[in-house]
């Protein structure tokens, strides 16, 4: 495994100004990285994180800011996520069409790694989720277009399906990975996604791998870097 301060690139963070984006870039600062974000917001991203970050402002439906955005990243991790049924922020424009955006555009500028959270239960149409603008199929499709793009000789992806997300401290908790969509419930702090998100980027074993994740008890970590031990491609 190679130690965070060679990873040489830089990071687009896609929804960094949100609950786990903003441990995304956090964790990128802590091991060192580069990273630019976009936000819809430049003051809330300034308020944040101050001069750490180079700052992309505009919404993921908007293919100009989206493209300079990713331009001249090695990697872009998205935690965006819709908070509405219509308009901008929901889940057709967001979690599919908004990601989607960003997949193509990351691919078109020659970005080599795309990490995404997503969710558990993304394959179940069936799941009362799904009420909420059909949030889990939006998800879906985007995964499915991440790994179809993103799959192919010379890029690599990781998709992070958690449970339900909770506030805190990362490496706090030991976690249990599975992959097939089997797990119905559980919880995770934001944190810890935020974490494993960017561990992804220089573990080898994150490299295409799609997975889902949820705490199994309260006991401090010394490294997430064991859950990609346990995942089969
Ligand atoms: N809540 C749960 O229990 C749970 C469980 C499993 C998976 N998830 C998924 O995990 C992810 C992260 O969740 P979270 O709670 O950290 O989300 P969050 O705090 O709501 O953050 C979502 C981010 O997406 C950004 N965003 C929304 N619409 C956008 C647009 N049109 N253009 C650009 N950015 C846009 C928001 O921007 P602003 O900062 O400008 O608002 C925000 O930064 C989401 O995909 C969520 O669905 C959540």
């Amino acid at each position: 495994m190679a130690i965070s301060n060679e990873y040489d690139g830089t990071v687009l963070v896609a929804g960094a100004t949100g609950r786990t984006g903003s441990w995304v870039v956090r964790r990128l600062l802590h091991y060192g990285v580069r990273v630019r974000v976009l936000s819809r917001s430049g003051q809330k991203a300034r308020e944040l994180f101050g001069e750490q970050v180079e700052v992309a402002v505009g919404k993921v439906q908007e293919r100009e800011v989206v493209a300079r955005a990713v331009e001249g990243c090695d990697a872009v991790i998205s935690a965006l996520g819709s908070s509405a049924f219509s308009g901008e922020s929901s889940p057709a424009e967001v979690d599919r069409d908004g990601a989607i955006l960003l997949i193509d555009e990351a691919a078109r500028a020659g970005v080599r790694h795309f990490a995404m959270v997503s969710s558990i239960a993304v394959t179940k149409w069936f799941h009362p989720l799904n009420l909420f603008g059909g949030v889990l199929s939006m998800k879906l499709s985007a995964e499915n277009h991440l790994r179809k793009v993103f799959g192919q000789e010379g890029r690599s992806y990781t998709i992070i399906r958690p449970g339900g997300l909770k506030d805190g401290e990362p490496l706090q908790h030991r976690l249990h990975v599975d992959q097939g969509d089997r797990i119905w419930s559980g919880w995770i702090n934001r944190s810890d996604v935020a974490e494993l998100a960017v561990l992804s980027l220089w573990i080898g074993k994150a490299k295409n791998r799609t997975f889902e994740v949820v705490s199994e008890a309260e006991e401090p970590q010394q490294t997430l870097a064991g859950c990609y031990e346990r995942l089969s491609p």
